[in-house]
């Protein structure tokens, strides 16, 4: 049999299998089946290269890598939406439109909380898929969306040359939880919420990873307006019919509504239903039907007026607080948080909320015993939003915040204009030991493989280590000693130790944990310092003339660098053999370019954004994201947008087109 005609139909029965199962959820073979035939396809496409097809069923497994995601331009500009938590507000855009555009009918839809994404089909095959990013430009993330199960790779006929289709990629819940529970299981960082994490995997380089994580993917938004039909619920609908997965009107997913009272239903049904969804949502989207409605209605600058969106409130639930904590953290600062009588809120008990500081508990004026508000945001841990104060007790009491440490007992210290206490005691505060060295170690500082906090813990307490040095004077004599560790635990301690000497310096400045230098501040630094001696001799002065040094940051450096222990933490650092030194690459300081702050805007035929912006900072500039008058270049390519031009131009900014970037940057 001819071998390309096998595999094509191969192919077109997996497609086939793939839409029953993913997107109608409705397969006609079982599980093992469908593996077999996947892997009848993936042996015949090992043994033919030649007939590759990058919409192939086979990379619905993933394994392409993509080093750097191409930033491309979108066909047709990614808008956002207006929107409002207001149902009075909501009546008036729908006055407002009925009186602009008689008899419009509307469409109530979910606001899916997830990714944005367009995705481009050219003759009925996935060609591009592209994230919102600034909305005239985003990452081209095809070859990991090219994953996701429920986006069809190729459409069943008859669809049109080329168009597109916008969407939200979402992560299920249970996914979520899979994910977390295995991530805290292997000791790693959570993701906060099933957005970010969407948006966390969809930038992931490999794309068997993206794969395995299970995203899904709802479809609203069909351009060239009219390609399929003459109205968004056709569009829709007839979407559909070509294999993608659309919002059913029997799950209420979606629905058209001609009046007021059904578009304020939706809402309302939405607003309770929404905790069972297996999925996030944050509101509801109500569109125009009609393209020609759409069309006299037309566009702000910004968004569409012929939609709006109507946001959900965040989830808000009282429980009773039953004690307040404080926990020591790496720098000494100390965090209330609130112990709670453990609530069941948006999909997960909660039993601590944060409490933030002293001025926070007085501004709720918090009582022992009252019953509090708890609401989630964005972030793992949620707030105590406030306080029922009718259900008090005459007899509670006020909340007072501590004096002293919990941990150590030194009394506890507020600076004028700081918001959080400090614990002083930083040599021998048990917490603040072992976090500094958690710090130190961590993935985002040192990056010492081979521990974790539980190994920090354990040296700490045998007085192996109390600060980030004396990891490095560690033998394997001490290390063989400690409780379960063998011989290959002590040798990937040891060799994680010894890597991390080839860190950078702007990472051992981040890693060495002083308080306010977070990531960002120690690369600034080291920017401008350049070495550990020109960073220790700087006065305020010279401290504040660095890029984004402000007061705060300057005084913590200069008490930090006058204590005798900090100094000579630095100094043993230093005969370790850690670099205190920006590297050769840093120190360009006869750049064109150095400490220049740029924007780049717009395309560029030589060199793609990804590759200028990172030349930039090799050269010792600076990208910065919005023009200001502190700017000192516009790098403007191709379509470089109207209102930035404006700007530009009335700030005086030079504006370099890609020719006299070239000159500039002698390319
Ligand atoms: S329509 C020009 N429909 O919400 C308008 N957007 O805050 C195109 N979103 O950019 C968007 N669900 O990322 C539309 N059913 C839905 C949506 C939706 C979620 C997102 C989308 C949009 C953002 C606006």
């Amino acid at each position: 049999m001819d071998v390309q005609i096998e595999i094509e139909r191969l192919r077109s029965e997996l497609h086939k299998h793939n839409h029953r199962y993913y997107t109608l959820d409705a397969p006609v073979i079982s599980d093992y089946d469908f593996d077999q035939l996947l892997k009848k396809l993936e042996q015949l496409e090992a043994a033919h290269p030649e007939f590759f097809d990058p919409n192939s069923p086979s990379v619905r497994v993933g394994g392409e890598v993509t080093k750097n995601f191409e930033t491309v331009s979108h066909r047709f500009p990614m808008l956002s939406l207006g929107n409002t938590y207001s149902l009075e507000e909501l009546q008036d855009w729908i006055i407002r439109v009925q009186k602009l555009a008689p008899n419009a009918t509307f469409v109530c839809e979910l606001k899916y909380d997830g990714v944005a994404i367009g995705i481009q089909y050219v003759n009925g095959a996935l060609s591009r898929a592209v994230t919102r990013g600034d909305g005239a430009q985003g990452d081209d993330i095809t070859t990991n969306v090219r994953t996701i199960k429920s986006i069809p790779l190729q459409l069943t006929a008859p669809y049109p040359e080329d168009f597109e289709i916008r969407g939200e990629i979402v992560l299920p819940h249970a996914r979520f939880d899979a994910l977390n529970a295995q991530r805290s299981a292997q000791g790693l960082s959570l993701f906060a919420n099933p957005r970010n994490c969407a948006s966390g995997t969809l930038k992931l380089q490999d794309s068997a990873e993206v794969a395995k994580r299970g995203l899904d993917a709802y479809l609203y938004y069909v351009l060239p307006e009219g390609v399929l039909a003459s109205n968004h619920s056709e569009s829709i609908a007839h979407a559909g019919k070509l294999g993608f997965k659309i919002p059913r009107t029997q799950d209420k997913f979606i629905a058209k509504c001609d009046s007021i009272e059904a578009i304020m239903s939706f809402v309302n049904h939405w607003d309770k239903a929404r905790k069972e969804l297996p999925f996030d949502i944050d509101g509801v989207v109500i569109k125009v039907d009609s393209y020609k409605a759409q069309e006299d209605l037309g566009f702000t600058a910004k968004s569409p007026r012929w939609a709006t969106a109507f946001k959900f409130k965040a989830e808000r639930i009282p429980t009773v607080l039953e004690s307040v904590s404080y926990q020591v953290g790496r720098t000494g600062a100390i965090t209330p948080v609130a112990n709670l009588k453990p609530v069941w809120l948006g999909g997960t008990t909660v039993k601590r909320a944060s409490l933030h500081n002293e001025d926070q508990i007085a501004a709720l004026d918090l009582h022992n015993g009252d019953t509090v508000f708890v609401e989630k945001g964005g972030e793992i841990i949620p707030k105590v939003v406030g306080v029922d104060v009718l259900n008090r007790m005459e007899s509670a009491l006020r909340i007072e915040f501590i004096s002293h440490c919990p941990e150590c007992h030194s009394p506890l210290s507020r600076l004028d204009g700081e918001a959080q206490h400090y614990c002083l005691n930083e040599s021998s505060c048990e917490p603040q030991v072992s976090g500094r060295i958690d710090h130190f170690i961590s993935r985002k500082a040192m990056d010492i493989t081979g521990m974790g906090s539980e190994t920090v813990a354990l040296l700490v307490k045998k007085n192996l280590v109390s600060t980030p040095a004396d990891l490095y004077k560690l033998t394997y004599e001490e290390l063989i000693q400690l409780d379960g560790f063998k011989e290959r635990s002590v040798l990937n301690v040891l060799d994680g130790v010894e890597a991390s000497k080839s860190q950078p310096f702007e990472r051992v400045l981040f890693a060495i944990g002083i308080r306010h230098v977070g990531a960002t501040v120690a690369k600034k630094l080291v920017r401008h310092f350049r070495t550990i001696e020109s960073l220790l001799s700087a006065n305020r002065e010279d401290l504040l003339a660095a890029e984004e040094i402000g007061e705060v940051i300057a005084d913590q450096l200069l008490a930090t660098f006058q204590k005798p222990e900090w100094r000579l933490e630095i100094e043993r650092l230093r005969q370790y053999g850690l670099n205190f030194e920006a590297e050769l690459k840093e120190q360009l300081s006869d750049s064109p370019i150095s400490a220049k702050k740029i924007v780049v805007s717009g395309v560029f035929e030589s060199i793609s954004r990804n590759e200028l912006k990172e030349l930039i900072e090799t050269l010792g500039g600076s990208n910065v994201s919005s023009i200001s008058g502190k700017t000192d270049y516009v790098f403007a390519g191709e379509g470089m947008g109207p209102a930035k031009l404006k700007k530009a131009t009335s700030l005086g900014v030079p504006i370099l087109n890609e020719m006299e970037v070239r000159t500039l940057l002698n390319l």
